[in-house]
């Protein structure tokens, strides 16, 4: 909060009104998020995070019986979210021995006449991996011909959440009119107490239900929110570059450390976000050993996401390494190796 009143000045956040917000989001913040994706103001709905995003979406377009494609492993909101509203959802699991690679030609065998929606996520939660603009292009390619009536979601939540000076790759949103994206302040930019994310929606008609659907679940989002996220987006370098710098630091630390580990944990290489998913060997550990690995970590205070949380075995962990601050890092990955050590 301190960094943002600095930015903003406390004399205008003084003089915020706050009555409800226009349904849409302000025109500042939808300015700012359009000048991030490339995409006209006017095509934003702002949310409050990429939750209600992916809430809208699916209560909008994926009613009872809708089919719906979902590749996993995901954010769980993202398939529940779908469920709830009584959606069909055909998962197409991405591999780890893949390196949770996107294939469009297995998301093309689900695909059908009654598919609405097409949904993924780039980088993915837990992997952070990319989704390759030629998949996507392929992707379109194939919907059109085998799902004409769908839409593709692509969940950017983690887009801006690159390492170091890594190029940070222009967002999906102005590819395609059929393409709605999603992405918050709550990752890269850290801020995801502010509860502010955004759709991008090209088609009139989508975007008109999506912002009457948002005004019947929260009227508006807040003004005081929207006008420190609108100060986040528009000081973007600023407030993106030391957590990428500190991003790249913990994650030079974790590779090191797998470096270490290579004979007992695998992994697939991140790239964005301060997540990864790394493997237990099943040439190290069996699966009663690693049954017990759960149990070996809780006298260290250390917290690792299993597998099956997000759709994967339980031999994969997912690791963040963002958390704590880069000095006590090395001390966690050892508590993590001690914890193997007593298997
Ligand atoms: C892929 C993905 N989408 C959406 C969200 C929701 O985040 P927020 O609502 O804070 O934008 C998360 C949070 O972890 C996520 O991992």
């Amino acid at each position: 909060v301190e960094e943002l009143v600095d930015l903003v000045g406390l004399e205008r956040l003084r003089s915020l009104e706050l009555g409800y917000g226009s349904v849409q989001g302000s025109i500042a913040l939808r300015r700012a998020v359009g000048a991030a994706c490339g995409t006209p103001a006017e095509h934003v709905l702002t949310t409050q995070g990429t939750a209600l995003a992916l809430f809208l979406l699916a209560f909008e377009v994926c009613g009872p019986d809708s089919d719906i494609v979902l590749a996993t492993p995901c954010f769980p909101p993202a398939r529940e979210t779908l469920q709830a509203c009584g959606s069909r959802v055909r998962t197409v699991p991405l591999s780890f021995d893949a390196g949770y690679q996107l294939d469009p030609g297995r998301v093309s065998a689900v695909l059908g006449p009654a598919t609405q929606l097409v949904s993924i996520a780039s980088p993915q939660n837990p992997s952070r991996v990319r989704v390759a603009n030629d998949a996507i292009h392929e992707l379109l390619r194939l919907m059109r011909k085998r799902a004409p009536r769908a839409l593709l979601f692509i969940d950017e939540t983690y887009r801006e959440a690159t390492y170091g000076d890594d190029p940070i790759p222009i967002s999906a949103a102005s590819i395609d009119a059929r393409i709605v994206t999603g992405g918050s302040v709550s990752k890269a930019q850290g801020a995801p107490g502010l509860r502010v994310g955004w759709l991008t929606i090209a088609d009139a008609a989508l975007r008109e239900r999506l912002t009457v659907a948002k005004m019947n679940v929260t009227i508006s989002g807040s003004p005081l929110d929207e006008a420190l996220a609108t100060a986040i987006l528009q000081h973007g370098d600023r407030i993106l570059a030391p957590r990428r710098r500190m991003l790249a630091e913990a994650l030079a630390i974790t590779r090191s450390w797998l470096d270490s580990e290579h004979r007992r944990i695998e992994w697939v290489a991140p790239e964005a976000g301060a997540l990864c998913c790394m493997r237990l060997r099943s040439d190290m550990f069996d699966d009663a050993a690693v049954n017990r690995f759960w149990g070996a970590l809780e006298p260290h205070a250390l917290q690792l996401a299993p597998g099956d949380w997000f759709g994967e075995e339980s031999r994969v962990l997912r690791l963040g390494f963002g958390f704590l601050e880069p000095d006590r890092l090395p001390a966690a990955l050892g508590a993590v190796s001690r914890a193997l050590n007593s298997l």
